[in-house]
C-alpha cells in the first residue's frame, strides 16, 4: 500500500483535530496531533514553575522533556499522563510562547518527522505543510471564522468540564493566533500548494467528507 501524508494546518480551533482524527479512522492512517506536543511542553514548564516568556529556562528543559502520543489521544510527558491538563486554560494562555522558541520547535519537528517516517499519517498543526512535511501529498489549509472557531472550542470545553467563559476563548483564540502568525520561526501560513477549506458553514461531517474528497481528487484513494 502506497504511503500517503496528509497534512492539515490552520488557526487556533478550527476543528483541524476532529476533521483529522475523523479522516485518519476513515482511511487507516495515523492521526499525529502536534499541537499537544507544544502543549505538553507548555504544561512541563508550569510543572516546574519555568516562566513560559522566559525563553532561556524553557529551552534548558529540552533535555528533560519525554513526550509520547499513544493511539488513543492519550499523551504523556515526563512520567506523567497529561491529557487533559494540556486542554486547560492556564496551557492554552501560554503554549503559543513555547511554540515560539526555535530550539523547542526543533526538538518537536524532530520528534514529527520521525513518527511520519514509516507509516501513512493525516497531522495537523500550523507549520506541517510548509515545514515540517514539505513534501505531504495532501495539505490543507482548514479556516473558519473566529465566531465560529470560539464557539466550538467553548462547547468542547463544556462538554470536556474545562471551566472557560465564551469571551476567554474568544480572546485565547486571538491571541494564539497573532503570536503564531508573526512568529520568526515556521509561522502559521498557508503553503503555496494548500488547498484552503473554510469550514464556518459546515458541520463535522461535511467537513470531514471535503477532506476526503480531496484526499481523493489528489491522490486516488
Ligand atoms: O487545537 P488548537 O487549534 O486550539 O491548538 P493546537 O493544535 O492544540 O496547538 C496549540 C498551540 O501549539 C498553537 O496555538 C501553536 O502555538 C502551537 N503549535 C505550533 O506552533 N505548531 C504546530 N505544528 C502545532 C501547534
Amino acid at each position: 500500500m502506497k504511503k500517503v501524508v496528509i497534512a492539515i494546518d490552520g488557526p487556533a480551533a478550527a476543528g483541524k483535530s476532529t476533521v483529522s482524527k475523523a479522516v485518519a479512522k476513515k482511511l487507516g492512517y495515523t492521526y499525529i496531533d502536534t499541537g499537544a506536543m507544544y502543549r505538553a511542553f507548555t504544561e512541563y514548564c508550569l510543572r516546574k514553575g519555568v516562566d513560559c516568556q522566559n525563553e532561556g529556562a524553557c529551552v534548558a528543559l529540552i533535555p528533560e522533556v519525554e513526550i509520547t502520543l499513544y493511539p488513543d489521544g492519550k499523551v504523556m510527558c515526563s512520567g506523567k499522563d497529561v491529557t487533559r491538563e494540556i486542554r486547560e486554560p492556564r496551557v492554552s494562555g501560554n503554549v503559543s510562547y513555547i511554540a515560539s522558541y526555535k530550539d523547542i520547535r526543533l526538538a518537536m519537528v524532530d520528534l514529527q518527522r520521525k513518527m511520519a517516517e514509516k507509516v501513512s499519517v493525516v497531522m495537523d498543526g500550523r507549520d506541517i505543510g510548509t515545514y515540517v512535511l514539505p513534501n505531504a501529498d495532501v495539505k490543507i489549509f482548514q479556516i473558519a471564522s473566529v465566531e465560529e472557531r470560539a464557539k466550538r472550542r467553548y462547547l468542547e470545553n463544556q462538554e470536556k468540564g474545562i471551566p472557560c467563559t465564551y469571551e476567554e476563548i474568544v480572546a485565547d483564540v486571538e491571541k494564539r493566533d497573532r503570536i503564531d502568525s508573526s512568529r520568526a520561526f515556521a509561522p502559521l501560513k498557508p503553503a503555496e500548494d494548500s488547498i484552503e477549506l473554510d469550514t464556518s458553514k459546515l458541520t463535522i461531517e461535511e467537513s470531514v467528507q471535503a477532506v476526503l474528497d480531496i484526499i481523493k481528487e489528489k491522490v486516488g484513494i
